[in-house]
């Protein structure tokens, strides 16, 4: 899953990902990350979700990650924002970082159109939590640890809500990628306690008879 994927998917709209509305778990379990208002919340690999909105309209500052500069540009046009740009070099890998941001609900919304790796924790500044919807899933298995390491150190191990599923992976090639228990553990298991939430039985998609359980984890240091 290289830059090339996802570029080319999002450029072909082929974006089954992403939901028109707000994603019911987030709304359910917001409140274990215990945040107060203002907090920053960061959303690795954003796409154009609507839960940012909605984080913004909760009273929290939002970061978002998305390798794919339209879908940046996607979100703040279907927000009705217009946002201000500013482009950096990476002190990591010296690519280009364009930063988008605006207002919404007396809130700021900065999201990078930039690879996830290609930034550092004092590029997007101090984050209270990390909101993590098909991320973390969207990512092969050889990537997750660096992933996992990377959102560590952008968010100094803030709390975590995070979204997987568990499915029969030999019915379908990722992503999403089919998560354990056991691989959470791997990635995040030495820095964070790690709670289940929520393990809900549904299918991977409304087209699809593939069974799979939608998990919600809450991680704290
Ligand atoms: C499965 S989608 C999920 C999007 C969003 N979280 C949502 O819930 O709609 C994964 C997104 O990650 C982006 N992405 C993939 N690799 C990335 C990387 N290395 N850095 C930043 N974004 C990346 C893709 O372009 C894609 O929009």
């Amino acid at each position: 899953m290289d830059s090339k994927f996802w570029q080319q998917r999002w450029q072909e709209g082929r974006i089954g990902f992403h939901q028109p509305n707000v994603n019911p778990q987030l709304i359910k379990y917001i409140s274990n990350l215990a945040l107060s208002i203002g907090s920053q919340v960061l959303v690795p690999l954003c796409g154009k979700s609507v839960d940012m909105a909605w984080l913004a309209h909760e009273g929290y500052d939002v970061v978002g990650i998305e390798l794919v500069e339209t879908a940046v540009q996607a979100f703040f046009s279907e927000q009705n924002i217009i946002p201000t740009i500013a482009e950096f070099t990476s002190a990591t890998d010296k690519s280009t970082l364009k930063r988008y941001q605006g207002q919404l609900a007396d809130q700021t919304i900065t999201l990078w159109a930039a690879d996830i790796f290609s930034l550092n924790a004092t590029d997007i500044g101090d984050i209270d939590a990390v909101y993590d919807r098909a991320a973390l899933i969207a990512l092969p298995a050889d990537m997750r640890q660096k992933y996992s390491k990377q959102i560590r150190k952008l968010s100094h191990n803030a709390s975590q809500l995070l979204m997987t599923l568990t499915y029969d992976q030999s019915k379908k090639a990722g992503p999403p990628f089919s998560i354990s228990h056991k691989d959470i553990q791997q990635y995040y298991g030495t820095h964070y306690q790690i709670k289940e939430l929520e393990g809900e039985s549904s299918t991977l998609n409304a087209a699809s008879e593939i069974a799979v359980t939608e998990h919600v984890w809450l991680l704290t240091k």
